[in-house]
């Protein structure tokens, strides 16, 4: 019999269906066996009554252990209670694994024994929700950009020199070419794409050998570059802040059974699709100081102070034109000030911190090549780079989402390491 997908069984109500999945949940009581069955797509009480199948398949049945996998054949029936909510109503049971007892139980486990059991431990429905989240953000980012003249333009891991700085690189042996680096965003490279296709996009793991140990830290981690010719700083944030609310949309309209698992303030996440905050980097260290805080002009914001700024505010902040010192050599400086450049972060609200980090960029040769060489770059590693100055220069702006990060302000998840399959964080590379 053709397997029928849970999260389809509505379509499929009265007629004898095969489901096939892993067992959640089981408790038996007398002449019934009461089993939660969990396809991927959704999960559906089972219900085995004794009198329905033969006196084997019963005795199978009960003796199911928790994440056995099964194929479960029987009649799909609305809940008495609840017509929207559908059981399946028993009449054969196959084992295709009788599971071990299974490490992952109802008590509560410490993070070090669940990280360590994160091929198991990606079963359970708050993981599960948040892997769909993950899965829709993902789409949702690929969907506003391939609507809005964005091309996907993907850029190479293995690179010869540093995106945003070398402090944080992974270094290895290149053959006879010496060293190479995992690439840490790949902005450069897209710089590059915009000269031949005007705006592109790449999505893919970047990498950076930070040594924080914080709850927003990865080592490895996703992103989504985009870079656009002719636009600049204001449509920058502007492409940005439709994207995001483009996002927002797509996660409270398809993921709602997903929210609801993960306890997600709805409420919350509905208030921040309207118009973003925007605030000078200036202004922002002004309104922390007024607030109590210690922090100095000039000085990057700490997780402390991403918070304070934005306690209060339903909606993510835009904070622009920072001091030139505290940000990448690429950003073009301010017009207006030669000491900032036209940066800008994207802080969103609840504590869940920076989720994008974009900049126009200096497309003046001379102008690039000083600031380079007063942060002491190798320009020789950069020719190419310098090139885009040199053959047809243009206005551009990009930015670049952390997936992670994004993922976890939807769904609510205060710890990055939940929202990526395989979280890689510096003390921790197993499983
Ligand atoms: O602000 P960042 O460093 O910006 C860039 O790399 C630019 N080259 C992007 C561009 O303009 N195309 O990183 C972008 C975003 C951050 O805002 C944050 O969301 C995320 O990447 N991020 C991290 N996420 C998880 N773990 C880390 N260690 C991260 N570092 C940055
Ligand atoms: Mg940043």
């Amino acid at each position: 019999m053709k397997q029928v997908f849970i999260k389809d069984i509505a379509e499929h109500a009265g007629q004898e269906v095969c489901l096939k999945g892993w067992v959640r949940n089981i408790r038996h009581s007398g002449k019934l066996v009461f089993i939660i069955l969990r396809d991927g797509s959704s999960e559906i009480q089972a219900i085995a009554f004794k009198p329905d199948m033969s006196e084997e398949t019963f005795e199978r049945a009960k003796r199911l252990t928790l994440e056995s996998s099964v194929v479960i054949t029987g009649v799909a029936k609305p809940h008495p209670k609840n017509e929207a909510q559908y059981e399946l109503s028993v009449s054969n049971v196959e084992v295709f694994q009788l599971a071990d007892e299974y490490p992952i139980g109802k008590k509560e486990h410490g993070p070090d024994f669940l990280l360590s059991n994160r091929h198991l431990w990606i079963r359970s429905s708050k993981q599960w929700a948040s892997d769909l989240i993950r899965h829709t953000v993902y789409f949702a980012i690929c969907e506003y950009l391939n609507n809005n003249n964005f091309f996907r333009f993907d850029s190479p891991i293995l690179t010869p020199n540093a995106c945003e700085g070398t402090t944080t690189l992974f270094e290895l042996e290149y053959f006879d070419e010496g060293q190479a680096y995992l690439s840490q965003s790949g902005q450069l490279y897209l710089e590059t794409g915009i000269m031949s296709l005007g705006r592109v996009y790449d999505f893919g793991p970047v990498f950076r050998a930070e040594r924080s140990k914080t709850r927003k830290h990865l080592t490895e981690f996703w992103m989504m570059d985009a870079e656009a010719a002719w636009v600049e700083h204001d449509e920058n944030m502007q492409i940005q802040e439709e994207l995001i609310r483009y996002v927002i949309r797509k996660v409270l309209d398809t993921c709602a059974k997903e929210l609801q698992i993960l306890e997600r303030d709805i409420d919350a996440l509905k208030a921040t699709d309207a118009p973003f905050k925007r605030m000078t980097h200036h202004d922002v260290i002004e309104y922390l100081r007024a607030k109590g805080s210690e922090i100095t002009h000039g000085s990057d914001l700490g997780a402390q102070d991403e918070v304070m700024l934005t306690e209060g505010s339903p909606v993510p902040v835009f904070v622009e034109r920072w001091p030139k010192e505290i940000k990448a050599f690429y950003m073009k400086r301010d017009p207006q000030n030669p000491d900032l450049v036209l940066g800008n972060d994207l802080i969103a609200p609840e504590g869940f911190g920076e989720i994008i980090g974009g900049s126009q960029r200096e497309d003046d040769y001379d102008l690039l090549l000083a600031r380079m060489q007063a942060e002491s770059i190798p320009i020789d590693d950069y020719r190419w780079f310098l090139d885009l100055r040199k053959y047809g220069s243009v206005p551009h702006s990009g930015f670049g989402i952390g997936l992670e990060r994004l993922v976890a302000w939807m769904s609510g998840t205060h710890h990055i390491r939940e929202t990526i399959p395989f979280p890689r964080m510096i003390y921790r590379i197993y499983p």
